[in-house]
Formats: C-alpha cells, sequence, structure tokens
C-alpha cells in the first residue's frame, strides 16, 4: 500500500473510450482482466464514476484507500449484476430489500445489509454490514458481468473532494496516485451525476444514511414509513458510522455558502460583498432538479479554485432529488447556510472568504 499523502507517480493512467450504451465486449473483457489480476479500474456509473476493485483482491481494496486518502474506518459499496447475485456478499436478502430490489434496481440506491461470508474487512471498515448495489450504466453492468463477481467501489475522487462526473474528472482527481496498468473506463458524463440514495435496512426501521438519486417519497411508496433526516451531520471524530455524512464532504477548495431564500436575496449578497471588495460567484444550476443534479459537480468543479472569494449557490425546494442536491451543497459548504443578508450574515461570508484568501 502506499503513502496516502503523496502521489506516487506523474503519469496519467490509461484511459479506455466505450460506447456508453453499448460498450464493446472485448475491451470489457480486457478491463475486467486487470481487476481480477488485482488492478483498480475507474468505470461510469448512472450516478457518478468509481473507484474499482475486485471485491476479493484484498490488496486492490487497500489501495483504493490509499488512492483516494480515505480513512480506512469508511466502508465501501460492492456492486454486482442482480439481486440474485448477492448470494455469500450479503448474509440474506430480506423482504423488504427485494421488494426494494425489485422497484430501483438496477439504479441509484445502495442497501446496507448484514454482510455475508465473501466481503472482508477492507470492503466492510470491519464492520457487520455491507452496502450493496446494482448500477444501471452498461458500462458497470458489464464490466461486473465480465469480471463474475463483485465490483467494490467509491465515487473516484480524494476524499472528502467533489465527485467525479466525466473520465477526466477521474484523472484530474486521482492520476497521480494511480500505478501503471490501472486504467479510467471512459464512457462519457454520467447521466444522473448526484450519488445514490443509502438506505440502512439492518435496524428495525429503515433509514437513509444518504440522500442521492432515489428520492425518499418513492422508498415510502415501497417500504412505508422510512427515516429520513434531511441533514444528518456526523463529528469528524464518529466518522466510521458513515462518511459521506461528515459535515465537509463534497467540497470545491473555494468557500462555499447555501442560501435558502431566492435570487433577490442572492442579487443582495453579492452587491454586499462587492462594496467590501469580494468578488462572489453564484453557482447557476438549472431549476429542474434532475438536470440541476447532471450539472452539480461540474458546475462546483468549474466555480472552483478561480479569482472568486467565495461562491454562493441557490438551495432547491427539499422534494425529490432537491433533497440530495441540497445535502451535498451543505456539506460543500461545510454547514454554512444563508438566509437573510444582515449585516452579521455578511461579516461571517467575509470571515470565510477572508480564512481561504486572507
Ligand atoms: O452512487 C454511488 O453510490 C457511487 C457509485 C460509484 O456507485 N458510490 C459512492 O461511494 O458514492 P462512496 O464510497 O463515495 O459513498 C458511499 C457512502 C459512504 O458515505 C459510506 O460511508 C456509505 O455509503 N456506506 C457504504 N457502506 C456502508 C455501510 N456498510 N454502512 C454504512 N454506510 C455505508
Ligand atoms: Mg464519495
Amino acid at each position: 500500500m502506499g503513502d496516502t499523502s503523496e502521489p506516487g507517480r506523474a503519469s496519467a493512467p490509461e484511459v479506455v473510450e466505450l460506447d456508453a450504451l453499448r460498450p464493446d465486449a472485448a475491451v470489457l473483457d480486457e478491463l475486467a482482466g486487470r481487476l481480477a489480476e488485482g488492478l483498480l479500474v475507474a468505470f461510469p456509473t448512472e450516478t457518478v464514476y468509481g473507484l474499482g476493485a475486485a471485491v476479493d483482491r484484498p490488496a486492490a481494496l487497500r489501495r483504493i484507500f490509499a488512492v483516494k486518502g480515505r480513512p480506512p474506518t469508511d466502508p465501501l459499496i460492492v456492486h454486482v449484476a442482480h439481486v440474485d447475485a448477492l448470494d455469500g456478499i450479503v448474509d440474506a436478502v430480506p423482504v423488504r430489500a427485494r421488494d426494494l430490489a425489485a422497484a430501483f434496481w438496477p439504479g441509484p440506491l445502495t442497501m446496507v445489509l448484514p454482510r455475508g461470508p465473501l466481503v472482508g474487512d477492507e470492503v466492510t471498515a470491519g464492520g457487520p454490514s455491507v452496502g450493496v448495489r446494482v448500477p444501471a450504466h452498461p458500462v458497470a453492468q458489464g464490466l461486473i458481468r465480465a469480471l463474475g463477481t463483485g465490483i467494490a467501489a467509491p465515487s473516484a475522487n480524494r476524499f472528502g473532494r467533489i465527485s467525479p462526473t466525466t473520465a477526466q474528472d477521474v484523472v484530474a482527481e486521482l492520476g497521480p496516485w494511480l500505478a501503471a496498468g490501472d486504467a479510467v473506463a471512459d464512457g462519457g458524463p454520467t447521466p444522473l451525476g448526484i450519488e445514490s440514495t443509502v438506505v440502512d435496512l439492518t435496524g428495525g426501521r429503515p433509514t437513509v444514511l444518504r440522500h442521492g438519486g432515489v428520492p425518499v417519497e418513492d422508498l415510502e411508496e415501497v417500504l412505508g414509513d422510512v427515516d429520513a433526516p434531511e441533514r444528518r451531520v456526523v463529528a469528524d471524530d464518529e466518522a466510521s458510522a458513515s462518511p459521506g455524512a461528515l459535515l465537509r464532504h463534497y467540497a470545491p477548495d473555494t468557500p462555499l455558502a447555501l442560501v435558502e431564500g431566492d435570487r433577490a436575496l442572492v442579487d443582495e449578497l453579492v452587491g454586499a460583498l462587492g462594496q467590501l471588495g469580494l468578488a462572489a460567484r453564484v453557482l447557476d444550476l438549472p431549476a429542474d432538479p434532475y438536470d440541476a443534479a447532471a450539472d452539480l459537480y461540474r458546475a462546483l468543479r468549474a466555480a472552483d479554485g478561480g479569482a472568486e472569494d467565495l461562491l454562493l449557490a441557490v438551495a432547491m425546494a427539499p422534494a425529490g432529488l432537491g433533497r440530495g442536491i441540497n445535502d451535498r451543497l451543505f456539506r460543500a459548504a461545510h454547514g454554512r447556510v444563508v438566509t437573510d443578508a444582515s449585516p452579521e450574515t455578511v461579516d461571517r461570508l467575509v470571515s470565510a472568504a477572508r480564512a481561504w484568501r486572507p
């Protein structure tokens, strides 16, 4: 396992192009061969790009953590081709998991279930449960089927950073940390743009650990009542529960504030900051939640590290996919939420900007 803080080499990983809808079987076989050998292959799913290792390759699984700079306490999601491929990966598939699978798989839903004997501590971070998902993307499906076993894959970004929605994002995030023989399967931009919804089915009541591609309203149609806290924040020192719930995650370098209000409030804030000599950039996301999700990480990436002192994003209506988008923006903003343009609020934003660019 390499050092987690220093890049391994300067050259770029091999990027292999694939048709997103009809990926070439010979190319998928070649990439699956790399996974079987214990190499890492990043690949597109319908949500974001994942950094994959074969579920039965412990050394490769450990390298995922090194490449991402991810704490070893953060479990990985195992991707399988079909609900019937969960034998040995989970202990059992309870009825409500079967119902969810019938409704949402393949698709952007991850279920947390008691782990099975085929899944090692490298995947579960030593815990008793495992997250499983059947992705819909033809490249992900084809790669899993060609390998013939599960692929463990977190989002293919450095830990805590903006998730990748193109192969180029993956190279920019992880290129220096990948090794010779690792590859990136380029299937173009990911269609959904935010991660799967994670639902924990190990307790009495299903609990949403992360809002995402399957809205809570849709889960409730299958499960009845679901525990779905809007802003589930865990402290940095209890991160093992589900690090996607950390306050700072999915984050750009330039400080971001989440504005709960209308465009007039945003304009007022931009004006007030401008008078103090600070440049703010507004993240203009489309009004439609599906379009906004598809654009979210691209917009954050494009806005990051520019000339601006501060980024402002307007919260979506808290329903459907909007919940997942607001959740990512809230964490990308490190919990910095703004509801007015009072002098105190503006002061708070100035402090955040000055901490970044003194
Ligand atoms: O859409 C997605 O889910 C993408 C694509 C690649 O499938 N994957 C992804 O993985 O977002 P990752 O590791 O970046 O985020 C998975 C989240 C993390 O917050 C992790 O802590 C949580 O799911 N998680 C995974 N296994 C878990 C488990 N057994 N118990 C609780 N939380 C779990
Ligand atoms: Mg992630």
